[in-house]
């Protein structure tokens, strides 16, 4: 296939000036070919399986655009994170989450009376219905708060009936906030249930990381109050994680939501993808592996396991899918996870000694450098939330909070796209053909 022609300007285009020649069974068939803002051209294919009988074969989508959208968009080669044309070092340096949030949901930075309305908004809306409280005692207390954050979340649908006509863009707002507001308090819940405390009501004279820091940290007996650098630690773990384009997750929720199922249940289904080992679960693989090396010495070891190809072993929080240089994020969680410990007297603690190391050691070793394992946001996020004092069970479900705000956002997106359609990927079938069935005596 080869793709020609002039294209125009910057501006993301439909108006195809491009087309891409597929030559198939000696006929040849003109594909439009789409340039967005930045980065890769698409081809379209939705017209090739009606004029050429064909379906396209991509198994984990690596080469395939499922929508359009305007939400985040990641330079893997440049290692750079858009959220709206803004890069992600500048709103973790000098914005927080609720005006993140406001800039994914509504595609600006709020104004200043813009920020109050919604962080007003938001804040009415983090108390969950008093009902719900009965949920979390219907689980085990040994259940994976992950477990019980599919649940509940999806549960929500059945106490908000007014924000889940997907038709009405006043709702779906509604739901949109309800999801940012209602998720901190169900993950504490959902911590404090685990460690049989009772749970604390949200606090509305405190932001949105530090509140989540009181449900989780506080108990009714005594008054806690956070500390601002771990407050400010939570709330750019949020910002850092709260949309990451087409991602695993996100694009769960889009195909749940593309039946035109209700926002709640979609989140809870992206919630149930995330907690994958493989997409939310490698800080916690990150985390072991740094405390199972122990100590700098024991490093080349690890090295010498991850390279070689009959070990299974990998680097956690080495390599990643989209990136192929340094994960941006990760250089803002290096200095955050610095500054935590720093604050709690544990800069001498021995598994950040052992990161730092192997992170240098790894950067230098041909095998990385040639197929470009840099650390991703992994490697240093599971120590901060470790000295932030939670358990490993709670970091992806703090993921999913962060991630909240992304899902949805890509939610309304796709709800809003006229051209949206239930998605429904084909496949290359190569079970049995038609065959009889065999009655039960003459199965051998
Ligand atoms: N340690 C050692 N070798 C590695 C690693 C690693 N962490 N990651 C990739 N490689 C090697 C791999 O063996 C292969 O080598 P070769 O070409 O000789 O066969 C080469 O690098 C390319 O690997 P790949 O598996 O084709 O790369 P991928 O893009 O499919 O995998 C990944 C990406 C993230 C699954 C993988 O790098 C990995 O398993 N990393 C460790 C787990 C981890 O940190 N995951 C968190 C990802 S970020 C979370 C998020 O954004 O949601």
């Amino acid at each position: 296939m080869s793709t020609a022609g002039d294209t125009q300007g910057l501006a993301p285009s439909k108006d195809n000036q491009k087309s891409a020649k597929l030559s198939l069974d000696g006929k040849d068939f003109d594909l439009p070919v789409y340039e967005g803002t930045v980065g890769p051209d698409v081809i379209d294919i939705t017209r090739l399986y009606g004029d050429t009988g064909n379906f396209t074969y991509d198994p984990g989508f690596t080469s395939t655009a499922s929508c359009e959208s305007k939400i985040t968009y990641i330079d893997g080669e440049k290692g750079l994170l858009l959220y709206r044309g803004y890069p992600i070092a500048e709103l973790a340096e000098n914005g927080n989450f609720l005006e993140t949030c406001h800039l994914l949901l509504y595609g600006e930075l709020p104004t200043k009376a813009q920020q109050e309305d919604f962080n007003e908004r938001v804040t009415m809306h983090t108390m969950v219905h008093e009902q719900m409280t009965r949920f979390f005692t219907g689980f085990r207390r040994d259940a994976h708060p992950m477990a019980i954050m599919v649940g509940v979340v999806g549960a929500l649908s059945a106490f908000y009936h007014d924000s889940t006509d997907i038709n009405d863009p006043v709702q779906r707002d509604i739901a949109a906030i309800r999801m940012i507001a209602k998720m901190p308090t169900i993950a504490a819940m959902a911590y404090k249930y685990s460690v049989g405390q009772p749970f604390m009501y949200p606090r509305n004279d405190l932001d949105y990381a530090a509140n989540f820091l009181h449900m989780c940290f506080g108990v009714p007996c005594d008054r806690y109050e956070p500390d601002s650098v771990f407050a400010e630690a939570m709330d750019n773990i949020f910002i850092l994680h709260a949309d990451h384009e087409q991602n695993a997750s996100t694009s769960t929720v889009r195909l749940a939501g593309s039946s035109g199922a209700n926002p709640f249940g979609c989140i809870s289904a992206g919630i149930a993808c995330l907690w994958g080992p493989a997409h939310g679960g490698a800080n916690e693989a990150a985390l072991r592996m740094l405390e199972e090396i122990g100590s700098a010495d024991r490093i080349p070891e690890f090295i010498k396991r991850a390279k070689d190809k009959d070990d299974p072993f990998r680097l956690m929080g080495f390599g990643h899918r989209v990136y192929k240089n340094y994960d941006p994020r990760a250089k803002i969680m290096q200095k955050n996870c610095h500054e935590v410990l720093q604050a709690i007297g544990a800069d001498r603690d021995p598994t950040l000694k052992v990161a730092l190391e192997l992170e240098k050691i790894a950067l230098e070793d041909e095998y990385f450098v040639d197929r470009k394992l840099y650390p991703n946001i992994d490697f240093y996020s599971g120590i901060t939330l470790r000295a932030l004092g939670f358990p490993t069970s709670m970091f992806t479900v703090l993921f999913a909070v962060a991630r909240t705000v992304g899902w949805i956002a890509q939610w309304k997106e796709m709800i809003e796209d006229p051209e949206q359609r239930i998605g429904r990927p084909r496949q290359l079938y190569t079970g049995p053909d038609e065959r009889p069935y065999v009655p039960m005596k003459d199965r051998g």
